[in-house]
């Protein structure tokens, strides 16, 4: 049986009185690569706010690994990189080894209270996303996409199952986006970490994800990335409310 990472049943959820996610279902299978789009203000951060516990549906249930979120204790198996961490300005008084190692921090305390094996797991982390060589720079004279993947390493020293990933690729060019969705891939393959990837970039996602969600306060689609591409503009204007196509990129 495909264990379940995510499943959300008959989810509603409202800002005061304005709901802003209308009963939705969906679920995310062990090892998917699910990515979510939608227009602007569809609900995608409050989806994913609603997964971490930050915030409480008003009607509905959320289990996480097939244990209801009341009960679920592991949140080191979940991964998160949200769309403000973005936010080192030049000068930010961190080298990249130390914003990783912050991600371990919560659970072990001070840096200097790091053993062999914290550091070890560290510039493992840090390797992984392909940035060893910039261990010991400060993280404010990075570029945008070094940056994205510095908080990457930051969520991969807990070994996550999950890595939820709020437009993580904005401000970041052409090049460094598709860099940046091979690594994706790999973790996805070969380290098997499961993914939810919030982006407006429908035509590089629907290339690499396993399913596509797009969300407008509802479910308007779950499904292949194929048939997603498959949607007429007719039916995507209908989604967004406005006049909207996938654009494919060039490799
Ligand atoms: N803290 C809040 N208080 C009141 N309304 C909020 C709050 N956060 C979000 N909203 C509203 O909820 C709706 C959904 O917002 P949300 O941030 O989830 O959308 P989104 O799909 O992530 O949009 P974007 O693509 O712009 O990031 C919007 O109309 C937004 O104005
Ligand atoms: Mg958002």
């Amino acid at each position: 049986m495909t264990e379940s990472i995510v499943t959300m049943k008959q989810i509603h959820y409202a800002y005061e009185y304005k709901e802003v996610l209308t009963n939705i279902n969906f679920e995310i299978p062990r090892g998917a690569f699910m990515g979510l789009v939608g227009p602007n203000g569809g609900g995608k951060t409050t989806l994913i706010r609603l997964i971490l516990g930050l915030q409480k549906p008003d009607h509905g249930s959320i289990s996480l690994f097939d244990k209801s979120i009341d009960k679920f204790k592991e949140w080191n198996q979940i991964g998160f990189v949200s769309q403000k961490s973005n936010t080192f300005n030049k000068g930010f008084p961190a080298t990249v080894f130390e914003v990783v190692s912050m991600g371990l921090t919560a659970k072990v305390g001070y840096l200097k209270f790091l053993t062999k094996h914290h550091k070890e797991k560290i510039s493992q982390a840090i390797d992984q996303v392909g940035m060893s060589e910039y261990a010991h720079q400060n993280i404010g004279n990075l570029s945008g996409g070094q940056q994205q993947r510095v908080f990457i390493a930051r969520s991969l020293v807990n070994n996550p199952k999950l890595l939820i990933l709020d437009e993580p690729t904005v401000g970041v060019d052409n090049d460094n986006v598709q860099r940046f969705y091979k690594l994706l891939h790999q973790l996805n393959n070969k380290q098997n970490i499961t993914l939810l990837l919030v982006t407006h970039d429908t035509g590089i996602i629907t290339e690499h994800a396993t399913d596509i969600v797009c969300l407008n306060r509802t479910l308007h689609f779950h499904g292949d990335p194929k048939e997603y591409t498959s949607l007429t503009n007719r039916d995507l204007s209908q989604i967004y409310g406005h006049a909207v196509s996938i654009v494919s990129h060039d490799h």
